[in-house]
């Protein structure tokens, strides 16, 4: 059985993703015959080949980061590379990994409905959407889960949705957590890698711009 495990973060191979892409693929090869192959989609200019590649695999998991509450344009783009396959894609299973640093589900929920929504579209066979909020702390507990929906993915083709419900604690933070996660995001430590990342695109004088807030009409 020929599986595809597409990488959808704009870091590729040094990201996240990629170590989420690996516990998979540990996870599946405890079954035989499994045959994976990998994909980076942040090698735009590879996004027809990749596209001809997922028609022609049984299997295909897209793992991909929320960037500004949006999954990466990038990601998008390889989508759309898939219209020319519409019809033909009845016998793949497609199933999809949202992995984000904040630790609420809610924000990857819209996402998810995209997702299966897209699926439908595409005519092929939906295998779940795990959501992994949080996806900074890459722990050990997270990595067990994760080779768990790999291994467990065999022979349904298909998340376990009873491993869905652990890929998250919740869905919201609670009204005092959510007091202290904004505490917590002001501090230096998570501060300066945004700072310094907007100091060094020239950026760093427009932080507090609202280009879209809603402006009093001109008199
Ligand atoms: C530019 C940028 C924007 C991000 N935006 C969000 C966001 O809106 N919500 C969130 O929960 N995490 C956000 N994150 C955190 C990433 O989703 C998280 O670190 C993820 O694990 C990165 O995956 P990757 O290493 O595979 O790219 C952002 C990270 C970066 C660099």
């Amino acid at each position: 059985m020929q599986f595809l495990l597409c990488n959808g973060s704009p870091r590729g191979k040094t990201g996240n993703s990629e170590r989420i892409i690996d516990g998979l693929a540990e996870g599946l090869n405890a079954h035989e015959n499994i045959l994976i192959e990998k994909v980076l989609l942040n090698r735009t200019n590879e996004h027809s080949e990749a596209a001809a590649r997922l028609a022609g695999a049984d299997c295909a998991i897209i793992v991909f980061p929320l960037y500004t509450d949006a999954m990466p344009g990038m990601v998008m783009a390889f989508f759309e590379e898939l219209t020319p396959h519409i019809g033909s894609l009845s016998n793949l299973s497609l199933g999809f990994i949202v992995q984000s640093g904040f630790p609420e589900k809610i924000q990857s929920l819209a996402v998810e409905k995209y997702l299966e929504r897209l699926t439908e579209l595409l005519g092929a066979r939906y295998s779940g959407t795990a959501i992994f909020g949080g996806g900074m702390g890459m722990r050990k507990k997270r990595m067990e889960i994760i080779r768990e929906l790999g291994a467990s993915f065999v022979p349904g083709l298909a998340f376990d949705p009873v491993l869905l419900e652990r890929t998250t604690g919740f869905v919201r933070l609670s009204p005092v957590g959510s007091k202290v996660m904004g505490v917590v995001a002001s501090t230096a430590l998570l501060q300066t890698p945004w700072i310094r990342s907007l100091k060094a695109n020239g950026a760093y004088g427009r932080r507090d711009a609202r280009p879209y807030e809603p402006q009093p009409p001109h008199l």
